[in-house]
């Protein structure tokens, strides 16, 4: 037997025990004849100690343990002299009798303890040295944990855990695919899926009424903290079912989720906004709701004074950020510059500060009086001490949108976000469809599968955009914190109705047929009514671990590049791959250098 217990498990009860441990050598050293050692494993640490009078043999081999070496350390659990109250094996400390060197290890290349020396890269290349520590083995934990919790939350609730295809044709999710060549049919790709929509409505169709899979899903595209090339989702879906009813079973979920994970009570009923509130106030379809600060519409009462900027645009707003009418002059400038910054895209900022002594002073008071900013500052309810931040434009939704993003930062500079702190609540009634105009076209907000309301159904039918643009679906996304957690809708089921939004997509029949003839045939033969929802799996973890990066979440993640650089992939394959697939490069010339 390797070990009678976990680094993680003695305590001062155990004292007077004989004992066998077995792990990897944080660190050893030497303090006054004595060596002491801390041994790590995946449960804790916990510190061996080599008297100085013990036989020079173990002395010998306990001064000559280098870091991560793997050992079997045998003694008596004894109660330390120092104790470490930071340390749930703080109490007792093993008095060695022998060590046995089971491994050893070239020296690390960083510091393999609660906070590291090692830069990101350095650690991403040693992943499976990182993952050693106790941060990550945390992270990975919570993962393990939520995952088992969502399971039994799900199979108490009927819901069957059915796997679907990797390799599949491509489903609109608004990425773009990972495609893989097909040696036995050349020339053919199958794409890896960006979810598992397709599979599920079809689930549906053959009477699996409550399917779920925690699921790897696909999308090539640009990554971030909250992003991954590859992810995984806790996919479901319900026969038989009104929004009402998925609602209801998810936040459910996401309730016992928390509570049997972290212990925490989240609000039931779960809060609602609409997608329209949600813009107007919050400047964002993800609202963190943990604080106010939100959006003031000033588009009638800021005209009129000859400010052009302000007279011409279509839509102004304001935040009004508490206690910072003290802003100086430079920090006022910092935060213009902000804005300007392409992640905001403003072309300027106008300010109003509201003293505390019921003065103003802005950055318009050439075209405004006293009693003008007055007029704003109550529409815009500012209280004395409040710093108001004003944005104007063309375009009403991306000036709520660059709103949004100012009052994010404003609400993090305050310190407003607390991660302990869950604030969960459901978006819904998000518009149909989102006309682009570059393309002239219109997109499925959500994906081409979602319903519209059947109260507006005879728009959905109308073949005038003021109409389409006016539709609702029957969509909800789950928002955590300002994160997307997860997302789904009540699907169309009706052969006539896919094709009818196929239509409005622009995606004509015959692209229609070819891409989704399956499902729309499918549809034909009794498809019963059904919704269901996916969500972000990683990102629900990272969130519950109070991180907005999924990384850590993930055993094995990406860089920001779409590399694994540990295993350096994606690599290139040698020619007789690529001959077996009748592939044939076609290199990008590469200019010499110069
Ligand atoms: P959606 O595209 O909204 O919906 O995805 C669901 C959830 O998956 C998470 N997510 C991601 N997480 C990490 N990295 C990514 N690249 C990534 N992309 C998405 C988000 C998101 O809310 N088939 C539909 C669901 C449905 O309608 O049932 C779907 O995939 O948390």
């Amino acid at each position: 037997m390797y070990r009678t217990h976990t680094c993680g498990e003695l305590r001062i009860e155990n004292k007077g025990q004989q004992v066998t441990l077995a792990g990897w050598v944080q660190k050893a050293r030497k303090l006054g004849g004595m060596t002491f050692i801390d041994l790590r494993d995946r449960y804790g640490i916990t510190q061996l100690v080599v008297e100085a009078d013990a036989p020079a043999a173990l002395v010998e081999v306990a001064t000559s343990l280098g870091r991560e070496f793997v050992i079997q350390a045998k003694g008596e659990v004894v109660e330390r002299q120092a104790k470490n109250p930071k340390m749930p094996t703080g109490d007792i400390e093993i008095k060695l009798e022998a060590i046995t060197i089971l491994n050893k290890s070239v020296t690390p290349p960083f510091t393999i303890e609660e906070e590291s020396d090692g830069g990101e890269d350095l650690r991403a290349k040693y992943r499976y040295l990182d993952l050693r520590r106790g941060p990550l083995q945390r992270a990975l934990a919570l993962r393990h944990r939520v995952a088992h919790e969502v399971r039994n939350y799900l199979d108490a609730n009927g819901f069957m855990e059915i796997e679907t295809p990797y390799l599949i044709k491509s489903t609109p999710e608004g990425a773009r695919d990972f495609v893989v060549p097909s040696r036995m049919n050349p020339g053919q790709f199958y794409a890896l899926p960006q979810s598992p929509q397709t599979f599920k409505q079809l689930l549906m169709v053959a009477g699996y009424d409550r399917y779920f899979q925690i699921v790897r899903c696909f999308r090539d595209e640009d990554l971030r903290a909250d992003r991954q090339p590859e992810f995984t989702q806790i996919d479901c879906e319900m026969s038989f079912v009104e929004q009402e009813d998925v609602l209801n079973m998810f936040e459910g979920m996401m309730r016992t989720i928390f509570k049997n994970v972290l212990g925490v009570d989240i609000p039931n009923p779960m809060p609602r906004m609409s997608w329209y509130d949600a813009m107007d106030n919050y400047g964002s379809d993800k609202p963190d709701v943990r604080f106010g600060m939100t959006i003031h519409e000033l588009t009638e009462a800021a005209k009129g004074k000859g400010f052009s900027v302000l007279d011409d645009a279509a839509y102004i707003g304001a935040i009004c950020v508490p206690g910072a009418a003290e802003y100086t002059r430079k920090q006022l400038d910092e935060l213009t510059e902000w804005v300007k910054r392409p992640q905001v895209g403003a072309k300027g900022l106008i300010y109003i500060k509201v003293n505390a002594d019921g003065s103003f002073k802005s950055s318009i008071d050439k075209f405004y009086s006293a009693d003008d900013l007055a007029k704003l500052a109550a529409k815009a309810e500012a209280k004395p001490g409040d710093l108001m931040l004003v944005m104007s434009g063309a375009n009403k939704r991306k000036v709520q949108t660059m709103l949004g993003v100012l009052r994010l930062e404003m609400g993090g500079r305050l310190g407003l976000r607390n991660p302990k702190e869950f604030a969960p609540l459901w978006i819904v009634d998000f518009p149909l469809l989102e006309w682009d105009d570059e393309t002239q076209r219109f997109y499925a907000m959500h994906h081409p599968f979602t319903a519209p309301k059947p109260e507006h159904e005879a728009w959905f039918y109308s073949d005038k955009k003021e109409d389409l643009e006016r539709v609702c679906a029957n969509a909800y996304d789950f928002v955590l914190n300002g994160n997307e957690l997860g997302g789904g809708s009540i699907r169309i089921h009706n052969a006539d109705m896919q094709k009818r939004m196929f239509e409005v997509l622009g995606i004509g029949p015959e692209e229609a047929e070819y891409k989704f003839g399956f499902i729309i045939n499918a549809f034909k033969f009794g498809a019963p009514p059904h919704g269901g929802l996916a969500f972000g799996f990683d990102r629900v973890c990272a969130l519950m671990g109070g991180q907005d990066t999924i990384r850590d979440y993930i055993a094995f993640p990406k860089n920001n590049q779409g590399r694994d650089v540990m295993i350096d992939s994606p690599s290139e394959i040698d020619q007789a791959q690529l001959d077996e697939l009748q592939i044939d490069l076609r290199r990008k010339t590469q200019t010499p250098e110069q």
